[in-house]
C-alpha cells in the first residue's frame, strides 16, 4: 500500500472541475453531496454554540472547516458524528438520515472521526489500538477471543489490514510499543491510521496537525491526500491557512456558530466577513488544563458508553 503512486494533482484538478460551477456562498448546493445538514442547533445553557442553516459536503473532496477559536467547529463535528446531541436539526450521510442513529452506528455506516485531543488508548499497544478500531468484528474484543474457531480467520484479516496500514503510515516498527510512549505527532498518525481500519467513506479530522512537529506535518498532509485518492471524502478542521490552501478543494468558514462563508481556498482571504471574524476573535485562547481535562473526560465517557452499546448489541 505504501508503494502505491497516488496522482494527487490529478485528484485536485478533478475536484476543481466538479466544483467549478459552485458559487462562493454559505449553504450553497454541491453537485454530489455526501453529507447534508439542515438547521442544526446546539445550545449550552444560554449559549448557542452551533446554528448551521445548511451545509453540503461534496463527495470525494477534501473540505476544510475553519474559523476562530470558539466558533463552534468541534461542536458541529460532534453533532454530525453522534457525539453532540444537537437540540435541533436533520442531517444525512450518503443519502441516509443519521439524525436518530446512535454514535456506534456511524463507523458502520462509513463515517469515522478523530478528536482534537488525541484518543489513543495509552495502555494498549499500537497494534492493539488498530485492531480495536475494526468494525463489526466480534474479535474487536480480541483479548476475549481466545477460543479457536470462526473468529480466527477474521482476526487474521483484521491484523493484516492493521499491519498494512501501519506500514503505510511508517509506524510498523512501533507495532508493539504502548501507545502511551508515542510522541504527540505519532499519536495523531496512529489515530488517522486507526480511523482507516473501517475503510470509511468519510473521515472527519479535528485539527489533525495541531501539536505535530513540522517534520511529520508533511507526511500527515500526504496521508490526507491519499485518503481522497482512495475515494474517501475528508472533512477537516484546521487553523493553519497554509495547510488549508495546500490541500483543500473547498473551505467552509464558521464564526459564532454559523457558517459565514464557503469558497475555493484561494478566495477565503478576499471575503470581508471572514477577515472581520478573525480580526474580532481571540486568536490565542487555548484551552486551560482544566478545560482540556474536562473535555477529555466527557469524550472518554461517551466512547465507553459506545463501546458498551456495541458489546450489548453483539451479545457479549
Ligand atoms: N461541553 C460544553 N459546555 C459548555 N460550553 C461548551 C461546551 N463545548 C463547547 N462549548 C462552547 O461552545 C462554543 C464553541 O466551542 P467549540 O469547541 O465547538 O469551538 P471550536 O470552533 O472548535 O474552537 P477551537 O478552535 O478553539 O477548537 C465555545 O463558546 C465553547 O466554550
Ligand atoms: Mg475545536
Amino acid at each position: 500500500m505504501s508503494d502505491t503512486a497516488y496522482d494527487t494533482a490529478a485528484d485536485a484538478a478533478r475536484l476543481r472541475e466538479q466544483l467549478a460551477g459552485v458559487a462562493s456562498e454559505p449553504g450553497v448546493a454541491k453537485p454530489d453531496p455526501i453529507v447534508v445538514a439542515d438547521n442544526m442547533v446546539r445550545r449550552f445553557g444560554g449559549l448557542t454554540a452551533v446554528e448551521v442553516e445548511h451545509l453540503e459536503v461534496q463527495r470525494g473532496s477534501i473540505t476544510a472547516l475553519i474559523g476562530p477559536n470558539g466558533a463552534g467547529k468541534t461542536t458541529f463535528f460532534n453533532c454530525l458524528t453522534g457525539f453532540g446531541d444537537p437540540d435541533e436539526g436533520e442531517w444525512s450521510f450518503d443519502g441516509t438520515s443519521l439524525s436518530k442513529a446512535p454514535a456506534h452506528k456511524f463507523p458502520q455506516a462509513g463515517m469515522v472521526r478523530t478528536f482534537q485531543l488525541t484518543k489513543a488508548l495509552s495502555k494498549l499497544t499500537v497494534i492493539e489500538n488498530m485492531k480495536l478500531a475494526a468494525p463489526d468484528q466480534r474479535g474487536e474484543n480480541f483479548f476475549r477471543a481466545l477460543v479457536p474457531g470462526v473468529w480466527r480467520r477474521q482476526e487474521r484479516e483484521v491484523e493484516e489490514r492493521a499491519d498494512a496500514l501501519l506500514k503505510r503510515f511508517k509506524m510498523d516498527h512501533m507495532r508493539n510499543e504502548f501507545a502511551g510512549t508515542l510522541s504527540g505527532g505519532q499519536r495523531k498518525l496512529l489515530e488517522m491510521a486507526r480511523a482507516l481500519m473501517c475503510n470509511p467513506k468519510i473521515i472527519m479530522l479535528d485539527e489533525p496537525m495541531a501539536g505535530v512537529n513540522p517534520a511529520l506535518t508533511q507526511s500527515l498532509l500526504e496521508h490526507i491526500k491519499e485518503m481522497r485518492a482512495d475515494g474517501a471524502t475528508v472533512l477537516f478542521i484546521e487553523h493553519d491557512m497554509d495547510v488549508v490552501s495546500s490541500i483543500s478543494d473547498w473551505v467552509v468558514v464558521m464564526a459564532e456558530g454559523s457558517i459565514i462563508s464557503e469558497s475555493r481556498p484561494e478566495e477565503v482571504g478576499q471575503n470581508q466577513a471572514v477577515v472581520d471574524a478573525y480580526l474580532g476573535a481571540h486568536h490565542d485562547a487555548p484551552l486551560t488544563l482544566e478545560e482540556e481535562e474536562a473535555e477529555l473526560e466527557e469524550v472518554e465517557a461517551k466512547l465507553e458508553a459506545i463501546e458498551e452499546a456495541r458489546e450489548e448489541e453483539l451479545g457479549l
